[in-house]
């Protein structure tokens, strides 16, 4: 017994007490610290275990001849930065039941023409996966389900014939007998990760690992895996709509913040190589409020819908509701609006949507916002083949994006025939592009060239 002594666990940040608190002294999170059994000694033996390396010379290192392979999906090898790196290990994390299972399914499917892949699940059962498989049509010789939850089992099957891909699903699901805590939680899930991580390594077997995202967010538990794995994807969109969007939002071996789209459909989630045409299929021409706006991701621009409506309040406290932007980016252009602009949102719900539950996160969705604002206040629509792009700044002034030949071409590609953009982006607009470009440097001219109203406070239109 002198081996094993009792230590308290944040399940939050990991931080370790030897007593119980009712409050993290770390991360100050309520009710997080849980009971454990540190096995010292198992620990030990494991650590003197691992083989003993020495340095090596950078010179001496051989290349692998093909570090990467293609997986067969196009959003796939978009989002990992050009393929999947042997021996990388990546976490794909994302609200329950938005379709996490369904797309790691569909990939290790199509990996598997290549060569041996193996699906570990410890949510489901193999019937179970089985169904899902024969509704997403996906059968093949070289998918191996193995329904498991112990980590020794399935580091064993991956020593005995090393797969070309293994899945993890979850990792929450998952547990080493080296530790005495129940699976989920923070000790077991970083312990876990890290040993799949180090036989992927040694072996060169690319590992997938899903990892559920709380309430607040995070990657349920431990925001720590961040750290350990090479790459983060996160799966997002809004449950009721078809639009999935896999995002990189950190990539050892390639850039992040690139996206991979795709649609749910009956047989599973579907790859989407041109979002801009089915995210602006619905949308409405002549209505005030309703603006296109380019966003790039990573190195993909796509054209949204943004809208938004102004509406006199009846209430006390105006209301600013705003999906797929930051509620803080709203409330300062609001106030740039108010304060250099003489608009007047005093008395004003504001609402704000971005068609097809995208998220914009660039400054550059900023002039797209702001117009549409003005669209909805003065109640004058916006021509329907106009784009929109360009940051705003709290002086009101508009100020230049990156890849404005990007966009450009995006838009024209679309047969959008004008772009508003920042006067410094314009001046650089390619030549042999077809349709004109609108240049702005401030929102005063964007009031003037878009809307054709002088100086002095602009009149409310509707009601
Ligand atoms: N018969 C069906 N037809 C169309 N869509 C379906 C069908 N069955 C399931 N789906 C879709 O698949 C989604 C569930 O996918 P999946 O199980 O892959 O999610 P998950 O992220 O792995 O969930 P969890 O967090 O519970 O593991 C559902 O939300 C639903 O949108
Ligand atoms: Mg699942």
């Amino acid at each position: 017994m002198s081996d094993h002594k009792l230590i308290y666990r944040c399940q939050q940040c990991g931080h370790i007490s030897p007593k119980w608190m009712g409050k993290c002294p770390e991360c100050e999170a309520w009710d997080s610290l849980v009971e454990e059994v540190a096995a010292k000694g198992h620990l030990k033996a494991a650590k003197i275990a691992r083989h003993l390396s020495r340095p090596v010379s950078l010179e001496e290192i051989r290349a692998d001849s093909e570090p990467r392979f293609l997986t067969g999906t196009g959003e796939w090898d978009r989002v990992l930065g050009g393929g999947l790196t042997r021996g990388s290990i990546v976490l794909l994390a994302g609200d329950p039941g938005i379709g996490k299972s369904t797309l790691l399914l569909q990939a290790l499917s199509k990996m598997a023409a290549q060569g041996p892949v193996l699906y570990v699940s410890g949510e489901e059962s193999p019937q179970q996966l089985k169904s899902r498989a024969h509704r997403l049509g996906i059968s093949s010789r070289d998918l191996y389900i193995f329904s498991e939850t112990s980590l020794e089992a399935v580091l064993e099957e991956m020593e005995k014939k090393p797969p070309l891909a293994v899945a993890v699903d979850s990792i929450q699901t998952m547990h080493t007998r080296m530790l005495d805590v129940a699976p989920g939680s923070i000790s077991q899930v970083r312990e876990c990760a890290s040993r799949l991580m180090r036989a992927g390594k040694e072996t060169g077997v690319s590992i997938f690992i899903i990892g559920h995202v709380t309430k607040e967010g995070a990657i349920a538990g431990p925001r720590a895996l961040e750290h350990l794995v090479d790459t983060v994807l996160y799966l997002e969109g809004d449950r009721t709509h078809a639009f999935r969007l896999l995002r990189a939002v950190k990539n050892r071996f390639g850039s992040t913040n690139e996206v991979g789209v795709f649609e749910m459909k009956e047989n599973g989630l579907e790859e989407v190589p041109n979002p801009s045409q089915l995210l602006l299929a619905e949308r409405p021409r002549g209505v005030s409020g309703s603006v296109v706006a380019c966003s790039v991701e990573g190195t993909r621009p796509i054209l949204v819908e943004l809208q938004a409506l102004v509406s006199a309040t009846g209430w006390m406290q105006p209301r600013r509701t705003s999906m797929g932007v930051d509620t803080n980016r709203l409330s300062l252009l609001l106030a740039v609006l108010e304060k250099k602009l003489g608009f007047n949102f005093a008395q004003q719900d504001v609402f704000v949507n971005v068609a097809g539950g995208v998220r914009l996160v660039e400054p550059a969705a900023d002039l797209a916002l702001t117009t549409a604002l003005m669209s909805s206040y003065l109640d004058r629509p916006l021509p329907a083949d106009l784009v929109v792009w360009g940051e705003v700044g709290l002086a009101g002034e508009v100020r230049g994006v990156g890849h404005s030949a990007l966009r450009a071409a995006e838009a024209s590609k679309l047969g959008f025939s004008t772009c508003l953009t920042p006067r410094s982006n314009a001046e650089r607009f390619p030549h042999d592009m077809e349709g004109r470009c609108l240049g702005v440097r401030s929102l005063q001219e964007v009031l003037q060239v878009v809307f054709e109203q002088g100086s002095g406070a602009p009149e409310r239109g509707g009601r």
